[in-house]
């Protein structure tokens, strides 16, 4: 596997429901280039450590669980994501709010954070890779040639949760959502390892009030400037 600082990145960072990983797929598909989607592998971690009855904040054991995770990246036929933990389909396990509630807790731990170092960087293959996180710009890819940090305010990230959830038949109080989206931004961005926040170099998009199509197209005009 051919690992080269030469390879261009485009980091995508920035909180829950800003719409990081739809636009980073898109970018990634319109450029041909590949996909890092880091959140994944924090609810990896979260997942396994669950079935093997590895306790959160057991940092020793996360740590070696990160470093030795049997996981592969693929897509159905239909192009849509998926993901296998030990040749099991955990697509779908991973997505759940215990998953993610589990995959914030690891998070915190810079032991687990540099068990998954080496793996994320091995996703910087030809031609080029858009990395979705919240520390791809500051940490993972310091190099990276575009650094976008993309926000929407808690209210509007709060309304796509709500609408996600309720598409998938799930029953859901808005103010609810609103308060876990705060919490969350809270413990991502005071904690004292690797918090959320825009690299020096970051380009600030704030997708509020924008379409997907048209935050998708402001990123592709950055990359065409590079
Ligand atoms: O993007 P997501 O919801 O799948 O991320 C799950 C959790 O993992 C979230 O609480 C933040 C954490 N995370 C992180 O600390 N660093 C990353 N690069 C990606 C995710």
């Amino acid at each position: 596997m051919t690992v080269t600082p030469d390879i261009p990145v485009i980091a995508i960072d920035g909180p829950s429901g800003s719409g990081k990983g739809t636009i980073a797929r898109r970018v990634a598909l319109a450029l041909g280039w590949h996909l890092l989607d880091s959140g994944a592998l924090y609810r990896l971690v979260a997942l396994a450590a669950g079935r093997k009855g590895i306790a959160f904040d057991d940092e020793k054991s996360l740590a070696l669980l990160a470093a030795s995770l049997n996981v592969r990246f693929g897509s159905d036929q239909d192009g849509n994501e998926q993901i296998w933990l030990d040749d099991e389909d955990v697509t779908a396990a991973i997505r759940t709010e215990d998953a993610g509630i589990g995959a914030s807790a690891v998070a915190g731990l810079q032991a687990v954070r540099d068990g998954l170092l080496g793996r994320q960087r091995e996703f910087r293959q030809e031609p080029g890779l858009v990395a979705d996180g919240r520390d791809m710009g500051t940490q993972v890819f310091t190099d990276a040639a575009l650094k976008v940090f993309l926000t929407a305010t808690p209210e509007e990230r709060a309304k796509r949760r709500y609408k996600q959830l309720k598409g998938k038949g799930i029953d859901v109080s808005l103010p609810a959502l609103s308060r876990d989206i705060e919490d969350r931004d809270r413990r991502d961005s005071e904690r004292s390892v690797a918090p959320l926040r825009p690299a020096e170099d970051a380009r600030i998009l704030d997708s509020s009030s924008k379409s997907i199509e048209a935050v998708t197209q402001t990123v592709l005009d950055w990359a065409s400037e590079l």
